[in-house]
């Protein structure tokens, strides 16, 4: 195996929904596999096509292309019911998913009935100073992974008998810290989880097996994979803002643990950043602007969760914390999406150093007091550079030349900022309003 395969990994630099859906489905059609490595359906992946649109949470982004094998990997906290659901919906849409195109991790670890419950439980007792989760049973899943002796993996799914007992010897526990530690008055039907879940195993029987020996064979024989991330990198459980943050790890450092590949296997690692910085859920966000400039961000690049529909926290694009993302996940090229979302706006402002009491963190100059620590940024005074806007409406832009000057001279400054190239800039939701350039330019090899 050559150092670096020439496979690719997809990851937000933010705290999520950086547009990842949409570089993941321009660049599948060019690989064999797509595999998600962490997260689960608290993910929200939208790809417009031909003026349709969907929106994928546990299914990779690949499945819009004939010829793509999607790998749920063991990484991920699967939803059984969730993934039936998104199923069914992409088969009435016409594209039918089965053991040729969809395959599921036995390792990885199955969301239950009660975790979801626990994850609301567990929000409410905490009131205001709650993370706000996305309800999706993602934190309790993990935990009883680290458990291990109340964990349900994908793989229990398939063996009735078993399954049922392992379910309700389970549910009468869970039931039991319920009752003692939230006051849940009603236990959880141990015999009816177990059925609904029997049959989510027979249905998916044919598509879960040994997905880390399908991708290291794929590594082995060079057809290329794209590694898909769930999140961003701030909301990595390791190196985010903890803990306000997700239970996985969302960076390219969590691909060789989440898909089961060696540590080379993630390839050429592309961070998607969003023109500017969003964020949903409750923690710091430094660069936050609440006001009517995170309003007109809001209205115009429709920041609604995708699997919430909560209103996401709006603000100016964040260098210090980009920086420090990349750097984490060894990134090559950034790829900018959005960047026809700020059009209008007279003036564009890049957070590039933070001060503490005086002190001068992170500095992009590298004239820095101090090294940038997540742990800080609930403190951290923002320094920006400010930079003229640009009114022009960019939709129909195909090459970076076609772009105003101002929105060019913006990339750049971001560019230098970070320390990366920019290879992909999308200025629109449809897949055609994608403009690739360096070494992703469409069709070149990495
Ligand atoms: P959880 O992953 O549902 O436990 O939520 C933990 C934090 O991560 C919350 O702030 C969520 O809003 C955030 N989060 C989880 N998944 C995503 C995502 O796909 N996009 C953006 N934020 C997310």
């Amino acid at each position: 195996m050559s150092n670096k395969p020439d496979n690719y990994t997809v990851i937000g630099l933010q705290w999520g929904d950086e547009g990842k859906g949409k570089v993941v489905d321009a660049l599948a059609e060019r690989c064999r596999y797509v595999a998600r490595f962490c997260g689960g359906a608290n993910a929200g992946h939208t790809i417009v096509t031909n003026g349709q649109k969907y929106a994928l949470h546990l299914i990779p982004s690949g499945v819009l292309h004939a010829g793509t094998v999607n790998v749920i990997g063991n990484g991920v906290a699967f939803n059984p019911r969730r993934a039936i659901e998104e199923i069914d919906a992409l088969a009435e849409r016409g594209t039918k998913l089965g053991p040729d195109n969809l395959r599921i991790s036995s390792a990885s670890h199955c969301v239950m009935p009660w975790h979801m419950l626990q994850d609301t439980l567990s929000e409410s007792r905490l009131g205001e100073g709650k993370i706000g989760t996305t309800a999706q049973g993602i934190g309790p899943c993990y935990s009883d992974k680290a458990i291990r002796s109340t964990a349900v993996r994908t793989g229990d799914l398939v063996d009735a008998d078993a399954l049922r007992a392992k379910v309700r010897s389970i549910a009468a526990e869970k039931s039991k810290v319920y009752a003692a530690v939230y006051g849940a008055e009603e236990p959880l039907d141990g015999d009816a989880i177990a059925e609904e879940y029997v049959e989510y195993g027979r249905r998916l029987a044919p598509m879960i097996g040994n997905t880390g020996a399908l991708l290291r064979g794929a590594v082995a024989a060079g057809e290329r994979i794209l590694f898909e991330g769930g999140q961003g990198s701030m909301l990595d459980v390791d190196h985010g803002t903890f803990p306000f943050v997700t239970s996985s790890s969302v960076t390219a450092c969590g691909v060789p643990t989440g898909a089961g590949v060696p540590p080379q296997a993630p390839g050429r690692v592309i961070g998607v950043i969003k023109a500017y910085t969003s964020r949903v859920g409750a923690g710091p966000f430094p660069t936050e602007q609440d006001n009517e400039m995170g309003q007109y961000l809001r209205d115009r690049g429709n920041e609604y969760g995708t699997t919430t529909g909560r209103p996401r926290r709006c603000g100016w694009f964040d260098a210090v914390a980009v920086r420090y993302a990349a750097e984490l996940s060894g990134v090559d090229e950034l790829a900018l999406s959005l960047l026809d979302v700020p059009a209008g706006l007279d003036e564009m402002k890049i957070c590039v150093g933070y001060r503490i009491d005086g002190r001068s963190v992170g500095d992009l100059s590298d004239g820095a007091d101090e090294a940038f620590s997540p742990d800080t940024m609930d403190r951290v005074e923002c320094e920006y550079e400010t930079l003229p806007g640009w009114s022009e409406d960019i939709g129909q832009c195909r090459r970076v030349e076609d772009l105003p000057e101002a929105a060019r001279a913006y990339i750049r400054h971001i560019e230098q900022a970070v320390g990366r190239p920019v290879g992909v800039v999308s200025i629109g939701k449809d897949r055609r309003q994608t403009i690739f350039r360096g070494s992703l330019v469409a069709g070149e090899a990495t």
